[in-house]
């Protein structure tokens, strides 16, 4: 994807989430200058394998994993502090050395203790199926002009006095939802001496840095979390995550100008999973969800939930090369079908007895929408030792021709394996 001409790519998810961007990010690491996390936080899980070792990475690029990179958290991220820290402590016991390589947006978010407490609380009643991490109240007061950022944590003065009003607003809020639980200030206050002291050295204007790395012409991989159907805008609102994972969020969540993006690769699955409530429209039904869920590891990396298996859904990836104006595609656990005799793609959808071509905003439209599926041969082949297209079965090349048609993209990846060195590039 980087050339002469494109030296800044965003990486986004073009399904629910946990397409295995952390796999395509690290790929595409080895030849960038800079890795920016540009929203989202600790409910993301990137799993990355290097030899015999994987690392799950929450809140850190995944280009941390390369010694080349200088990694950004930006301003876009709600920044977990105290998982943060955790994630560098195990990085650095498995030798992963990130001194005056990890930068962290002072413009960021952050997510408290309360946060947590109100998204559990708000979860009762709403229930969205959230991981529990605190993402939706940290957004809603960020929005609310109330939120904390990175450089009021840095302040070092006056914790107890700008935590205050916040600590109980928050009590009052969860007064309100129902919750036995209270925050505490003192628990606040005392996070904030610990935390502050160790996160001033990474924090700093990364915007700035990103704009100076791009003007002198390095190269610059954007890495997106979740996945486009649950973006706040162009989800399955409101099942729906509380930022902006679409490409046109990598510019707002980086900080710089969205003409500086020049290529958009969006990663989708070769079926389709979701974790957590609201529609699925190609849902797979009883033993062939299980044995999908089984073949692909479908188990959250985050909360270690079951993730709800389907085939791959055409509508889906046509709307998501729209919102997210991609320019080309990675397909991933490919391998994961090697076994099936036969394999459904869902080409589009009928709504009260039409086809509609186009991905409802209506949730409850979305709910009733049947799907239309081709059947597709299976090619019961390993595919997992392919280091080029032609060394797939004929049937693993006719699917993935059908998905390029259907979606409209163009494949340039395809992921087949865990491993790093298990990737096509096309
Ligand atoms: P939240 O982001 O924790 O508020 O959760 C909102 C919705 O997004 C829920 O359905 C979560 O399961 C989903 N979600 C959040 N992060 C991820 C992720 O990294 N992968 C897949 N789904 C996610």
């Amino acid at each position: 994807m980087f050339d002469g001409r494109h030296n800044c790519i965003v990486v986004v998810g073009a399904q629910w989430g946990d397409e295995g961007k952390g796999k395509l990010v690290d790929v595409l690491a080895e030849q960038a200058d800079m890795v920016v996390r540009y929203q989202g936080g600790a409910n993301a899980g990137h799993t990355v394998v290097v030899g015999d070792r994987q690392f799950v990475l929450h809140q850190i690029p995944s280009g941390i994993l390369h010694g080349g990179a200088r990694c950004v958290v930006g301003n876009g991220v709600v920044l977990d502090p105290e998982t943060f820290f955790a994630e560098l402590a195990e990085l650095a016991t498995q030798g992963i050395e990130i001194s005056g390589r990890l930068f962290v947006s002072d413009r960021a978010h952050v997510v408290l203790p309360y946060h947590k407490l109100l998204d559990q609380a708000s979860e009762k009643q709403q229930q969205i199926g959230t991981t529990g991490r605190g993402i939706g109240p940290a957004y809603e007061d960020k929005i609310g002009r109330r939120g904390v950022r990175v450089t009021d944590l840095c302040r070092g003065t006056g914790a107890r006095e700008f935590l205050e009003p916040r600590v109980e607003r928050a009590n009052a809020m969860l007064k309100l939802l129902g919750s036995p639980q209270a925050a505490s200030l003192d628990e606040h206050v005392e996070l904030f001496g610990r935390l502050g002291d160790k996160l001033r050295p990474l924090a700093t204007d990364t915007g700035l840095l990103v704009h100076q790395a791009l003007k002198s012409s390095q190269r610059v991989l954007m890495e997106g979390a979740q996945g486009a159907l649950l973006d706040v805008d162009h989800g399955t609102y409101p099942f729906v995550t509380s930022s902006n994972t679409t490409a046109g969020g990598a510019a707002v969540g980086a900080g710089v100008g969205p003409t500086a993006i020049n290529g958009v690769l969006g990663v989708v699955k070769a079926y389709t999973t979701r974790v957590g409530n609201g529609p699925l429209p190609t849902e797979a039904q009883g033993d062939l969800q299980k044995q999908l869920r089984d073949l692909g590891g479908e188990f959250g990396a985050t909360t270690g939930r079951p993730r709800r298996c389907g085939w791959f859904d055409a509508t889906v990836v046509r709307y998501s090369a729209r919102v997210n104006g991609l320019t080309g595609l990675a397909v991933t656990k490919l391998d994961v079908l090697d076994t099936f005799a036969e394999i459904p793609v869902c080409t589009g959808y009928r709504l009260d007895g039409r086809e509609c071509a186009e991905f409802p905003s209506d949730i409850e439209a979305l709910d009733r929408v049947e799907p239309i599926y081709e059947v597709m041969a299976g090619w019961q082949k390993g595919t997992g030792s392919a280091t080029k297209l032609s060394d797939l079965a004929p049937a693993a090349r006719k699917y993935l021709d059908r998905l390029e048609e259907l979606s409209g993209e163009p494949i340039k990846y395809v992921s087949v394996g865990t491993r790093r060195d298990q990737i096509i590039e096309v």
